[in-house]
């Protein structure tokens, strides 16, 4: 191995470590409903359950799922209200679905048999690298990776790797360690047992070192390191903005529109004036027309609602609710300059650039109308 991050692989004994690892598996391994026999159709719908369901709340969902659906054919013919109903309780429910497509695609394509290839197993839907390796290595004993927070949280233990495993990349680093590593002539067992150890021993937080199996091939044991990996990265909270804004005209029934800062977000674009919602206490409508008194000394009659809309940027989400309205007094020119304001036909706006939620906000106007 040349890449740095994999040093670790390096100094390990693969085949005393493969030793360690499968006879504590073999000696360990809970008794799971999936566990029963290798049937492709039966490993496939386990590793969907339990991608975002933990282990005790998947068996009975799975036991009454395989109870309704023994076979591939039972589920692919099965009708919709049905296969929902099976999920009923077990949340991310566009999971179902996608099963159910791609079972539908097995019986079209492959003749109900699931593809043992990595590329075909891949293309069906809902299939991912880790579901895909899971089901080529646990129910057709190929040597493939499947790697989830699990296996990255105990490699990166073993192997003392600490590239942050929330960032997509990292993935296919620890897919190089697990090739690495894997036990060929018994694949299945290697990739279960890797998670097994995730699950029982190898934990977040504060792992029970003391029971591991393979402590003795640990890097991060040797250095007391175990509690501080895998290094996981937290992403900023994208912080919701509320906004409220208004599409208002004039008696000539030109446009308010507002010119952005120079610098920051959407720099120099144009928009419709809006204002940042720093309360509740108010109605948005009162808010606005509110914030728009103290700007220009000027009222402001806010009808109705023509928009709402979220708009997500990387590090934040817009929350606007757009309104349409009307402004009778006069506002002084130089005023409406200076705070980068001015009143323009409805063929002029056409020249400004707008954000997409403020073309949205228009266009919400326009079907007011
Ligand atoms: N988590 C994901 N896949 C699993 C499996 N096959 N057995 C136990 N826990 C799991």
């Amino acid at each position: 191995m040349k890449e740095k991050e994999l040093q670790g692989l390096s100094d390990i004994n693969i085949t005393e470590f493969q030793q360690d690892l499968l006879s504590w598996f073999e000696k360990e391994q809970r008794d799971l409903p999936w566990r029963k026999n290798s049937d492709p159709y039966r490993v496939w719908v386990s590793e969907i359950m339990l991608q975002q369901t933990r282990v005790d709340t998947v068996i009975p969902f799975y036991n009454r799922f395989m109870d309704w659906f023994p076979t591939i054919e039972d589920f692919a013919d099965a009708d919709e209200e049905k296969v929902l109903k099976s999920w009923e309780g077990l949340g991310y429910y566009s999971r179902v679905r996608n099963l159910h497509s791609a079972a539908k695609e097995v019986r079209e394509a492959y003749g109900g048999i699931v593809p043992d290839k990595p590329e075909e197993i891949s293309k069906l839907k809902g299939v991912g690298p880790y579901t895909a390796g899971a089901i080529l290595s646990i129910a057709y004993g190929k040597a493939e990776p499947a790697v989830d927070g699990n296996v990255m949280r105990v490699l990166s233990r073993i192997l003392k790797i600490k590239e942050d495993i929330a960032k997509p990349k990292t993935r296919i680093l620890f897919e190089r360690a697990v090739r690495g590593l894997i036990d060929h002539d018994h694949p299945s067992f290697f990739n279960q047992a890797l998670m097994e150890l995730g699950a029982l021993i190898c934990t977040p937080g504060t792992p029970a070192c003391l029971l591991c199996p393979v402590r003795s091939h640990c890097q991060a044991f040797q250095e007391g390191i175990q509690s501080e990996l895998p290094i996981k990265i937290k992403k900023k909270k994208t912080r919701n903005v509320p906004l409220v804004a208004a599409v208002l005209t004039n008696e000539k029934g030109e446009f308010l529109i507002h010119k952005r800062p120079s610098e920051g977000l959407l720099a120099n674009m144009w928009e419709f004036p809006n204002f940042e919602i720093h309360t509740e206490l108010m109605t948005k409508r009162e808010y606005f027309a509110e914030e728009f008194r103290k700007l220009f000394e000027a009222v402001a009659d806010i009808g109705e609602l023509v928009a709402e809309i979220d708009h997500v940027f990387s590090h934040l989400v817009w929350k606007i609710d757009a309104f349409k309205g009307t402004v009778s007094s006069h506002i002084d020119s130089t005023m409406l300059e200076n705070q980068q304001y001015k009143w323009v036909s409805e063929k002029e706006i056409e020249q400004y650039a707008f954000s997409v939620s403020h073309q949205k906000i228009m266009t919400g106007y326009k079907n007011s109308q």
